[in-house]
């Protein structure tokens, strides 16, 4: 049986349903109000209002400019347009690795003012005491291990993370840490295929990937990749369900060259 179409509204309960009965969990990201839309109408489980919003919406080269009040304003955005899926928030880099007062505060900045669901941090035993924190203060988190966006600057480079068994062993460690202090699900980014197995059969909750491999409990993608709207990026993980890019801008040049040639508007398109 698949619950898929059939829930209303999705939930973290929903999410640990479709683990426990081998239904994939489908997440993107989405960033505004009109796409959110369109992704919720074909029924997407999971919409994560991602820092991801720096390089895609702002153009920054580094998840890490974005601030809190700009994440506020996408997340705002993509919750004025959905009605059945799950909206995570990330939480922006440097709202929440000075302590967990600091957070919790931009936690709760986050539900208040957006209205949504839940939101997503980066790191594992290092930002636990938030973690507890934001969960004990009612709001629902989700862990994010491996490569980690907003920490590139130590890692220098954004290629597969933890294949060195010492890498890999912290991952399982901060993955039972994180489920322990009561994530509701974790992302995985760029790891071996075998170690998201692994981390996915050992945990109890859903295991969503990204360039993870095929065994963990769902994928996520950024929406502008999926889409083929960004072109110069192709790591092996992405799949391009469409080429936007070149479809765009075949679109925009035929009405530029309508306008230049009087042939837009026609008598029937005015007033
Ligand atoms: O910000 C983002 O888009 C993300 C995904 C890559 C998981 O964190």
């Amino acid at each position: 049986m698949s619950i898929h179409k059939e829930v209303k509204r999705v939930t973290a309960h929903t999410l640990q349903w479709m683990k426990q009965h081998g239904e994939k969990i489908s997440m993107l990201t989405a960033y505004d109000y009109s796409m959110a839309g369109i992704f919720d109408d074909a029924n997407i489980d999971v919409l994560l209002v991602g820092d991801s919003a720096s390089n895609v919406m702002a153009g920054n080269e580094t998840t890490l400019p974005i601030t809190l009040d700009q994440m506020i304003y996408h997340a705002s955005s993509v919750i004025r347009a959905i009605s059945r899926c799950m909206v995570v928030v990330d939480l922006p880099f440097g709202s929440y690795q000075g302590n967990s007062k600091e957070a919790l505060n931009s936690a709760i900045r986050i539900m208040k003012e957006t209205g949504a669901h839940a939101i997503k941090l980066e790191g594992g035993e290092e930002v636990l005491e938030s973690i507890k924190r934001i969960i004990s203060a009612g709001v629902p988190v989700m862990g994010h291990l491996g490569l980690t966006p907003q920490s590139i600057n130590k890692f220098g480079t954004y290629s597969v993370r933890a294949k060195e068994e010492a890498e890999a062993a912290a991952l399982i460690k901060n993955a039972h840490l994180l489920e322990d202090s009561g994530c509701f699900s974790l992302v995985l980014e760029k790891i071996p295929a075998t170690l998201g197995k692994q981390v996915a059969e050992e945990l109890k909750i859903p295991v969503i990937g990204i360039g993870a491999g095929m065994h963990v409990d769902g994928q996520v993608l950024v929406m502008h990749d999926m889409l083929g709207i960004t072109k110069d990026f192709s790591p092996r993980f992405l799949r391009r369900y469409l080429n936007l890019y070149e479809q765009i801008k075949e679109a925009t040049e035929h009405y530029i060259a309508d306008v230049k040639a009087k042939a837009f508007p026609n008598e029937q398109e005015q007033y």
